[in-house]
């Protein structure tokens, strides 16, 4: 038999529905996630998991789904937290209304070492996040883990109905992904996911959307919204990429994102508004403030250059999303604020205007479909960088001369980083002024210049941040490098904060 049936991911508005469909790709195979509307007319699916969510089986008017149409797919399905909740009704169990939730870490404690539980570990930390529990169980229902205390976590019905109580698609449940590896082993002719096979879905449906109109997008060279820009470009529709240059850009970097464009074959338009920028931020030192002249100074000047667009696309990842997993991706879309007018952005989405080819995507499938469509591997592996640039690591104002002392200390430090192989070890890493000038000897003369301070930090997605371990060699040889390169700095210091409580920028 031909494999084309997928894994149905039933949205019970769980914050991890999206997460749940990202984990089943990583496993190998092609996900889609469903809103509950659509559940009765499900496509061929070779699986159906049925997600968590934030209401209580037991309120009125709480999502639930048809019975007999479950049934009927004839496909093994798993219920996560809610969806196992609800499983238990529809067998004939019942499930006790709580307003006391259970947050965190549990032990898992498999009964037996086959079928969803194959090769996972006793004692096994999952993860709980949920109020109401089962009580009483259908008849025929077997219990298949328990918690630390007894307490059952995960139930089977038959041969193809479970239920696991945590939730296996977060991190923190340490064998989760295993968990759902095996549920996935009792499913037949699951088709596999590949991200070419999924790019050119999207080219596909980009083409379609747009037809004969003109899109307009910002680049600004980092990885989501160059990968959106090739994506247009290998659509073939008709698009103009605006790149705005506030002039708070790295050393080189406007010159270096041109050129990346030109050998990726986009045609970028710079808007050369570094002078307007500068002007506004003279003598402006309070940081709220700076990012809000940055802020509104580049909706402006990207609108200008804009025009009477057709279409807007946004390089919107699904983090950057903030209502729970949906296909109406209108309704759940952030928006990204320094590339959008609010009221322009909304206007545009309410006429279907709004193109965000990438908002299924996590950032590293994100850089896996760059990979795909030939963008190279530095560009795809780029350290994050922010909006406002590197106003937000100069404390104080920005001004040229301080701007110019940040742009040479950053390039020499991220220098060293790379040719000790460290660049791509690390999450991000920068310098910023420190404000305060030191006393310091150069030469036979005494110096009163700024320290630099020097920040490489570790993280899996910014929310938390460790600083990094960097050899001393690496610290040694930027230390020297920017003290006998850079004028203006007498003084280099390596940032060892971790967010919480500091934040990874300065400001
Ligand atoms: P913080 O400093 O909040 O940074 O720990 C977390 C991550 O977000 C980036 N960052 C920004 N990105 N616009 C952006 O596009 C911003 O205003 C902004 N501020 C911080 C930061 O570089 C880090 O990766």
């Amino acid at each position: 038999m031909e494999e084309r049936r997928y894994v149905a991911v039933i949205d019970f508005g769980s914050q991890y529905t999206q997460l749940i469909v990202r984990r089943v790709r990583e496993l190998g195979f092609l996900a889609k996630l469903h809103a509950l509307e659509d559940f009765d007319s499900l496509e061929e699916p070779g699986a159906i998991i049925l997600s968590g969510g934030p209401r209580s089986t037991s309120e009125e008017g709480a999502p639930d789904i048809d019975f007999r149409r479950l049934q009927e797919y004839g496909v093994p399905v798993l219920g996560i937290c809610y969806g196992m909740q609800l499983l238990n009704i529809k067998f004939g169990g019942t499930v006790e209304a709580s307003d006391r939730r259970e947050y965190g870490p549990a032990t898992l404690n498999p009964e037996c070492r086959e079928g969803l539980f194959e090769g996972v570990s006793k004692d096994s930390q999952v993860w709980m996040s949920h109020s109401d529990t089962v009580n009483e169980l259908a008849d025929g229902c077997r219990v298949i883990a328990r918690n630390q205390d007894g307490t059952p976590v995960s139930l089977q019905w038959g041969d193809s109905f479970f239920g696991i109580q945590f939730h296996p698609e977060v991190t923190h449940s340490h064998e989760g992904l295993q968990v759902l590896r095996n549920f996935l082993d009792q499913a037949k002719g699951l088709q596999q996911f590949r991200i070419e096979d999924f790019k050119q879905e999207l080219l596909a449906q980009i083409r379609e959307r747009v037809g004969e109109k003109q899109v307009v997008c910002g680049v600004s060279g980092g990885v989501d919204s160059t990968v959106l820009a090739v994506l247009l470009k290998e659509s073939g529709i008709r698009m103009r990429a605006i790149f705005v240059d506030h002039g708070l850009l790295r050393k080189a970097e406007g010159d270096e994102v041109r050129e990346n464009f030109r050998r990726m074959g986009v045609d970028i338009e710079t808007v050369e508004a570094s002078e307007r920028f500068l002007g506004e931020l003279a003598g402006v030192t309070d940081p709220e403030r700076k990012r809000e002249i940055i802020g509104n100074l580049f909706i402006e000047v990207f609108w200008d250059s804009v025009g009477d667009a057709d279409m807007l696309a946004q390089g919107t990842l699904y983090p950057d999303v903030i209502e729970s997993a949906s296909n109406d991706k209108t309704k759940a879309s952030k928006i990204k604020t320094h590339h959008n007018r609010v009221d322009r952005i909304l206007e545009l989405q309410a006429e279907g205007k709004v193109l965000e080819p990438l908002a299924e995507l996590f950032k590293d499938e994100v850089r896996e479909l760059g990979l795909s469509l030939g963008i190279e591997h530095d560009i795809v592996h780029r350290h994050p960088f922010p909006g406002p640039g590197l106003a937000v690591r100069c404390p104080g104002e920005v001004t040229v001369d301080r701007l110019r002392i940040i742009q040479e200390c950053d390039a020499i430090f991220i220098g060293c980083l790379r040719s000790y192989g460290w660049y791509d070890r690390v999450w991000q890493a920068y310098a910023a002024l420190v404000p305060v000038r030191t006393v310091g000897v150069k030469g036979d003369e005494r110096s009163y210049e700024f320290a630099v301070s020097l920040r490489a930090v570790v993280s899996e997605d910014a929310m938390t941040a460790d600083w990094a371990e960097l050899p001393c060699e690496i610290l040694r040889d930027s230390s020297n490098r920017i003290l006998n390169e850079v004028p203006g700095v007498n003084r280099v210091l390596y940032d060892v904060s971790t967010k919480p409580p500091a934040s990874i920028e300065w400001e």
